[in-house]
């Protein structure tokens, strides 16, 4: 089965012939939805829950993706919004990264440890699935909506947007644009040994790079003129794939 896990902007997404479900894991309870999409079988969950109470730092990423593969998802496309720190992601573009740099701290980022689970030293070396970021970029292409092919996503720790400062090192670092979710979320699929890939838009310039502050009512704007191109490509997407 497909697994969608949406943030910011996707609140009112909602499946064909759906069923809301509260799944238990070991890690706690989990908000899902089952049902179609694309004409497709799918999980969808919304990170901040159907009510936005989790901030970035506070998403229950075991939970959610452990419950995902309870459900036989072996597949997920992500969604995530992106300060931009370089030219291919100006305000209102979308890009699909392919690789991370992880900043956040604290976050119980892996199922090591957990009773009957055996965990190894996962490869991480391409942090996104190649076959699933080609389905997403295949779409873009095919729709005409242009999509940036890679990039370098920082995770940052939130929910405070960053110093300029921090953003001036994370591009000395060679990181392209920040969000604050894809860790560990893209670790914790592997683990479980699922394809996890983005689809980033960005919707500000990072902090610093545009000569004055982020104002968030703006980025909410950009956020939902750009979610309308990302909900097509995913559409697409999902109607290709097969699992
Ligand atoms: N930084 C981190 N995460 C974000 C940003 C940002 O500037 N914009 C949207 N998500």
């Amino acid at each position: 089965m497909i697994g969608v896990i949406v943030g910011s902007g996707f609140e009112d997404l909602r499946l064909e012939h759906c069923l809301d479900r509260v799944f238990q894991t070991p890690f706690g309870e989990v908000d899902l939805t089952t049902g179609r999409w694309a004409n497709q079988k799918v999980a969808l969950v919304y990170r901040h829950g159907k009510d936005h109470r989790y901030a970035p730092h506070q998403v229950p990423y075991r939970a959610q993706i452990w419950a995902l593969k309870s459900l036989g998802v072996s597949h997920i496309l992500a969604t995530g919004t992106v300060g931009g720190m370089s030219a291919d992601n100006a305000p209102g573009h979308m890009s699909v990264p392919d690789q991370i740099v992880d900043y956040t701290w604290g976050r119980e980022s892996t199922y090591w440890g957990v009773e009957g689970f055996k965990c190894q030293h996962i490869d991480f070396t391409e942090p996104f699935s190649s076959l699933l970021r080609e389905a997403l970029l295949e779409s873009a292409k095919a729709l005409k909506i242009y999509v940036h092919n890679g990039g370098v996503y920082a995770c940052t720790q939130g929910p405070r947007l960053e110093s300029a400062a921090e953003v001036r090192r994370m591009i000395m670092d060679g990181c392209d644009m920040c969000g604050m979710t894809a860790m560990p979320e893209a670790a914790l699929a592997r683990e479980l040994g699922m394809e996890y890939a983005m689809l980033c838009a960005s919707v500000n310039w990072a902090a610093g790079l545009s000569g004055s502050t982020i104002a968030w009512d703006d980025v909410k704007q950009t956020m939902a003129n750009v979610v309308v191109n990302m909900k097509k490509i995913l559409n697409d997407t999902i109607s290709h794939l097969n699992f």
